[in-house]
């Protein structure tokens, strides 16, 4: 199999050499190119329709990276995007007080979520996991946390710990998703001071293999929250609206006493919630103070509102489920045709081809030659991030994806066979 033509991506180191003069690192967190694969992706886009994206240099992709989540519909989704513009045309968004539809959005979320009695509404995830854990010490009145999984940029839960004091984290414990013993461990020793147990329901842990819950094991966690007072939080930034309108609660049926989400809700719109139990919940009403000048603005209620319309019109989840289903399956054929050490994990919505070795060395070049291929064919995965597929993947271009697929796997079969 012949190797891919490398692209040219010229403008966008011209423009990174440039940014780099004017922001630290150039560009933020997981945008930086030692994320991807260093001279082979694009640093900078230009546009975006449906499920395709082109960069600076125009070059196009078929984008399965989803703007990191919360593309569940497709770019530039017009009637998300005229709703949007018509309130800020004929109503405006940004204002000293709250317009009524925070009203309408929190009815619909205790509607689809099972844990959803009242609802905050911020910008970002990280906003929302910070308040969810602010609002379980208040309620309470206890200060540790167990968590799982990636909750953001916040002092409490980032994984780079530059900057931060430690005292900020010292009461925030660690296990890993599925090991139910550790979590049992922590909680013997920790319980009685322990205000939240946070994780994100679904495993999808940074870098790496994806994880479906083994038997008992989100029951498990639920009972040791109950049997220790301490309050549980769903992260579901990822996985709400994505794997089911409820989120995974709604797949697998164990209610938590918070849920946090943000990204598919709104198509892309800046829009997050802190949503749960009333008792919780009020905690936040009579002890806190959430606020930001920003939070109440309506163009991300708008478009969550409208995203959600779609989603239950169109049937968007199920048609994601029903056509991502028979991708992966593909994709296991074509990882059982060649064998390269692909493993794939993760559901039809949200799926991740990662790559494992004895020798490490191989592992990052067969990974990396894999991603670079695909890239280079125009297909935009990740070496390091599970893929998504939107409402706007065609089968055509699901297709066209298990093609590059095929020869990409065939093109490191036959180069590391030598
Ligand atoms: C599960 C989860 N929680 C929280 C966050 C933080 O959200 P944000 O990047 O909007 O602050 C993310 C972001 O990727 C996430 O995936």
């Amino acid at each position: 199999m012949e190797e891919a033509k490398k692209l040219n991506i010229t403008k966008s180191l011209e423009l990174f050499e440039e940014a780099k003069t004017l922001v630290p690192g150039g560009v933020l967190g997981a945008r930086k190119p030692g994320d991807f694969i260093m001279g082979e992706y694009p640093i900078f886009l230009e546009y975006g329709k449906g499920c395709r994206l082109t960069d600076v240099d125009g070059n196009e992709y078929i984008d399965f990276l989803c703007g990191y989540g919360p593309i569940i519909l497709g770019y530039r989704e017009e009637e998300v995007d005229d709703a949007v513009i018509k309130q800020i045309k004929d109503k405006g968004f940004c204002f000293s007080l709250t317009q009524p539809y925070q009203n309408e959005l929190a009815k619909k979320l205790n509607q689809l979520i099972p844990s959803a009695e009242l609802s905050i509404f911020l910008k970002t995830g990280s906003d929302a996991t910070t308040a969810a854990i602010r609002i379980a010490r208040a309620y309470t009145g206890k200060i540790k946390v167990m968590r799982c999984g990636y909750h953001g940029w916040h002092d409490w839960c980032v994984e780079m710990k530059g900057g931060i004091p430690e005292k900020f984290y010292e009461d925030v414990h660690e296990f890993h998703y599925n090991d139910l013993g550790k979590l049992e461990e922590l909680m013997a020793k920790h319980g009685k001071e322990t205000a939240a147990i946070i994780m994100t329901p679904f495993g999808h842990p940074l870098h790496q293999k994806m994880q479906t819950p083994k038997p008992g094991f989100l029951e498990g966690v639920r009972e040791l929250a109950n049997k220790y007072g301490a309050v549980l939080v769903y992260d579901e930034v990822r996985t709400c609206f994505r794997l089911r309108m409820g989120g995974t609660q709604e797949l697998y049926g164990v209610t938590p006493d918070l849920t946090v989400l943000g990204k598919g809700m709104a198509n892309g719109y800046a829009i997050s919630v802190v949503t749960g139990k009333e008792d919780v919940m009020m905690a936040a009403a009579s002890k806190l103070f959430i606020s930001s000048t920003f939070f109440p603005n309506s163009d991300g209620y708008i478009a969550a509102l409208k995203t959600i319309e779609i989603m239950e019109r169109e049937k968007v989840i199920e048609k994601i489920w029903e056509k991502g289903e028979r991708f992966i399956k593909k994709i296991q054929a074509l990882i059982d045709k060649y064998d390269i050490g692909a493993e794939l994990s993760g559901v039809a919505p949200m799926f991740f081809v990662t790559f494992s070795d004895s020798d490490p060395a191989m592992l990052k070049g067969k990974r990396t030659d894999f991603y670079t291929q695909m890239i280079r064919k125009g297909f935009f995965f990740t070496p390091h991030h599970h893929a998504y597929i939107s409402y706007r993947h065609t089968e055509e271009d699901l297709s066209q994806a298990l093609k590059a697929i095929d020869e990409s796997m065939a093109y490191v079969s036959e180069k590391y066979k030598k």
